[in-house]
Parts: C-alpha cells; sequence; structure tokens
C-alpha cells in the first residue's frame, strides 16, 4: 500500500493512501491527531471524504457520473426510475420478477394515512412545498414506530419502501392542498411516474389521462437526479443517520438541506432568474455583468458545480430532453431561449472560462418541468423526488459500513480564552 509521510516539528508519520476503484486516492489520515496533535481544516470539505463508497461515481474533469457502474446516459435511455431505484439500494440491476416484485411492495404503501391530511392543512396554504415535505417526512415516523430501528434490516427495508411509495403522494397531497382542490388517492394501476402526474394533475370533476411525453419526461429527470456522491443533502442524510437517527430523520435533514439555493433550490432560482430576464427584454448580459461584478453578490444560478469543471453530463442531457419535450407538447417558450443565450454569453466570457463555470443539472431542468405544467415552487421537491433512492443507498451504505461512527468534526477554537465571571452588578 502506497503511503505519504508528513513530518511536524520533531514527529513523523506515515499516511496511507487509499485506492478507489476508478481513479481516486485518498489520504487516511485517521491517526493523526493520535500521533501528532494535529488535525486538518478543510472548508466546505473540498478535500475531504468521510468513507468510502459504492454508489455513485463522478469524473468533475472528464464530466461522467455512473450509478452503480453504469452511465447515466445509459440509464436515462433505457431504465425506469423504479429500476434505477432498485440499482442505487442494491448494487444489481434488477431481473424482471425482481423489479416487478419491487414495484408491488412499493405501490402497496402508496397510501397515506388519512390523519396526515390535517398535517398538510395546518400550514398556511403559501408555505414552501420544501418546508411541508420535510416536516410531513419526518412525521412519518411517528406513523411508523415499529420500524425505526436503523439495526434492524427488516425495518429498513420496509421503511425504505415506504418512503419511496408515499413522499410522491405527500407532494402531491401537498400541492392539493397549496392550490385548495381535492386530494387525488393514489392509482396503483399506474406507473410511478404515471401516479404521480394522476394525484397531482386530475381533479374529481372530469377524467384524466396522463400524457406519456410527459411521464416519460418525467422518468428522465428522476433518474439523472437520482444521486451525487457525496452532495450536500446526501451528507446531511449520512450526518442525521451517523447518530443512529431513524431513516425518515434523516431523509427530512436531506429534504431540509437540498432546499438551500446553492443546491437543490438553484432549480427554482434559475426559472425565477430567467423570467426576469424575459420580463427586462431578454438581455442576458446585464445579468451576466451583475454576476461578474465582485461587489454585487449574485450569481448565475444554474452555474458552476463544486465538482464538475468541465461540464455536468446530467445538463446536457436535460437540455435535449428541454428541447425535445417542448417541441413534441408543441410549447414555445422564450426562456428556453433567453436560457440557451445565457449559456452561450456565459461560455465565450472569460470570467466563467477562467472559473470552469458550466451549466449545472438545474439550469434547464426548471424548464422541462413548467412545460409539463408544474408550478416554479414545486420544482425542488422534484428534485427530491429524484434524489429519494440516492439518499436510501448513501444511509443503508452507512449503517453497513462495520467502521460507520458518528460524524463529529473538530474546530479549530478562536474564542476567549479563560476569563472570570462578573456579576451583573459589577459590570
Ligand atoms: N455565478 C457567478 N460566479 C460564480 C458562480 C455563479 N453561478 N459560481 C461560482 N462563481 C465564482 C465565485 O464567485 C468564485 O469566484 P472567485 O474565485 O473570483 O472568488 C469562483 O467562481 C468559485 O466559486 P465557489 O463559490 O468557490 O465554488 P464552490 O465550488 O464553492 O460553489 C456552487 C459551487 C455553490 C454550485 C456555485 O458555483 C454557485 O453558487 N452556483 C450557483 C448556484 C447553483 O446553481 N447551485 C446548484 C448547484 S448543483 C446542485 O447542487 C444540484
Amino acid at each position: 500500500m502506497a503511503e505519504a509521510i508528513l513530518r511536524f516539528e520533531d514527529k513523523e508519520v506515515e499516511l496511507p493512501v487509499v485506492e478507489g476503484s476508478e481513479t481516486e486516492r485518498g489520504l487516511d489520515i485517521s491517526r493523526l491527531a493520535a500521533e501528532t496533535g494535529l488535525f486538518t481544516i478543510d472548508r466546505g470539505f473540498g478535500n475531504t471524504a468521510e468513507s468510502q463508497s459504492s454508489v455513485s461515481f463522478i469524473d468533475g474533469e472528464k464530466g461522467i457520473l455512473r450509478y452503480r457502474g453504469y452511465p447515466i446516459e445509459q440509464l436515462a435511455e433505457g431504465a425506469s426510475f423504479l429500476e434505477v431505484a432498485y440499482l442505487l439500494l442494491n448494487g444489481v440491476l434488477p431481473s424482471q420478477p425482481l423489479l416487478t416484485e419491487f414495484e408491488d411492495a412499493i405501490t402497496r404503501h402508496t397510501l397515506l394515512r388519512e390523519d396526515m391530511k390535517k398535517l398538510f392543512e395546518a400550514f398556511p396554504h403559501n408555505a414552501h412545498p420544501m418546508q411541508i415535505l420535510a416536516s410531513a417526512t419526518s412525521a412519518l415516523a411517528t406513523y411508523y414506530p415499529d420500524a425505526l430501528d436503523p439495526a434492524d434490516p427488516e425495518a429498513v427495508e420496509v421503511s425504505v419502501r415506504r418512503l419511496l411509495a408515499k413522499v410522491p403522494t405527500m407532494i402531491a397531497w401537498l400541492y392539493k392542498y397549496k392550490v385548495h382542490q381535492p386530494y387525488v388517492y393514489p392509482r396503483n394501476d399506474l406507473d410511478y411516474a404515471a401516479n404521480f402526474l394522476h394525484m397531482v394533475f386530475s381533479v374529481p370533476a372530469e377524467p384524466y389521462h396522463h400524457d406519456p411525453v410527459v411521464a416519460a419526461a418525467l422518468n428522465v429527470l428522476l433518474i439523472l437526479h437520482s444521486d451525487h456522491g457525496q452532495n450536500c443533502s446526501a451528507t446531511a442524510v449520512r450526518l442525521v443517520g451517523s447518530g443512529d437517527a431513524n431513516i425518515f430523520s434523516s431523509v427530512s435533514a436531506g429534504i431540509h438541506a437540498l432546499s438551500g439555493p446553492l443546491h437543490g433550490g438553484a432549480n427554482q432560482e434559475v426559472l425565477e432568474m430567467l423570467e426576469e430576464m424575459a420580463e427586462e427584454g431578454g438581455d442576458v448580459s446585464k445579468f451576466v455583468a451583475r454576476a461578474k461584478d465582485k461587489e454585487n453578490p449574485f450569481r448565475l444560478m444554474g452555474f458552476g458545480h463544486r465538482i464538475y469543471k468541465n461540464f455536468d453530463p446530467r445538463a446536457k442531457i436535460i437540455k435535449q430532453a428541454a428541447a425535445d419535450v417542448l417541441a413534441k407538447l408543441h410549447i414555445d417558450d422564450p426562456l428556453l431561449e433567453i436560457a440557451q443565450e445565457l449559456e452561450q454569453v456565459a461560455l465565450s466570457d472569460d470570467y466563467f472560462i477562467e472559473r470552469k463555470l458550466y451549466p449545472n443539472v438545474d439550469f434547464y431542468s426548471g424548464i422541462i418541468y413548467r412545460a409539463l405544467g408544474f408550478p416554479t415552487d414545486t420544482f425542488t421537491v422534484l428534485f427530491a423526488l429524484g434524489r429519494l433512492p440516492g439518499w436510501l443507498a448513501q444511509w443503508k451504505e452507512l449503517h453497513a459500513d462495520p467502521k460507520m461512527k458518528i460524524y463529529r468534526p473538530q474546530q479549530v477554537y478562536v474564542g476567549e480564552t479563560k476569563r472570570d465571571y462578573v456579576p451583573i452588578s459589577q459590570r
């Protein structure tokens, strides 16, 4: 095994180099503090791996993303979302009988407890869907206290299935509450994407037939969002899970992490930015100038990524899918043209070239969601639905690791040194 040597003062420590199955190599510093009294500082964890993972592989320089070894381009082309969920959770593609069994097991859990309606109704109608979804996901733990033990594989399995089955129903119901429409119950004869569209868009007053183009596009979007290594929300899921919190609480933490505009919340912000550009006459250069101005906190939403320094392979597929879906649905959306122009202007600008800022997964996804009929503030819950299998796979992987430890980072204390308490009468 390769080793690196670190010298500090009169101490020398040999640090083993851990090699991954692809290109990655990591320095194992687990003995560092014990042997030197030092620990490392790594803002934003840009240089730090907490664990080894076999769920997804990313090569940010080459623009590669694979789930369990399979390129996302191939999965987006040929697989269903639940097939990908099975792959992420189990590490292998299912045979047809195994997939049917998995789909049936999930379908059995699509209903919510009727009491949950009251939970949605406790929120203001204009509450953000991510807040409601995170709360409802956390609340699921209170309905299923029999299946919360992280060390019980059967409990974990049924909780995984309950989450995959109930999150679409929860999103549909929070949406129905928001728009003052009756809740629509799941239809277990439909596939996952079609059932979700049915619960979101149908009303009891008339028959609803989902558009297969819309269901196919949704399936692709869900697949492309399914996992992405140790990103902010997956890390939140693992961090909360590392304290042996139950899987519902852990996923709820992931939803909260995803809601931020620097993470999944960017998909809503991109669309709002494109709308603002359209309202201001479609001149994108002003916005590009603002994004480059160091005095201005504005950023071009949907641009840049911690890992991708070439292009985001998901964005490439979604850009093409956006154009295809709009053409198939005969929608002429001026925001697509503005997005394409913005991409052109930014990608030929030195500021973006030097910093390797390319469109990310969120840049074009909102345009498709909008074409499919989803309101802007539901975009991030759609991301959460897609990311759910990844969070669950990451949580399971953490708990299957015999070396799992509670996450507990160090700090470099820079506060006051010891001082004595002064009674309030003397201050
Ligand atoms: N617009 C303008 N400038 C940017 C942008 C942007 N979107 N993104 C990064 N930069 C600049 C920074 O100002 C910085 O410039 P400097 O070196 O002159 O100081 C440089 O590029 C590096 O940026 P960091 O913030 O250090 O990069 P980091 O890897 O920490 O951040 C992030 C990545 C958060 C995605 C960032 O690019 C960003 O804020 N993008 C916009 C929000 C967004 O689209 N988020 C979704 C990401 S994908 C996902 O989470 C699903």
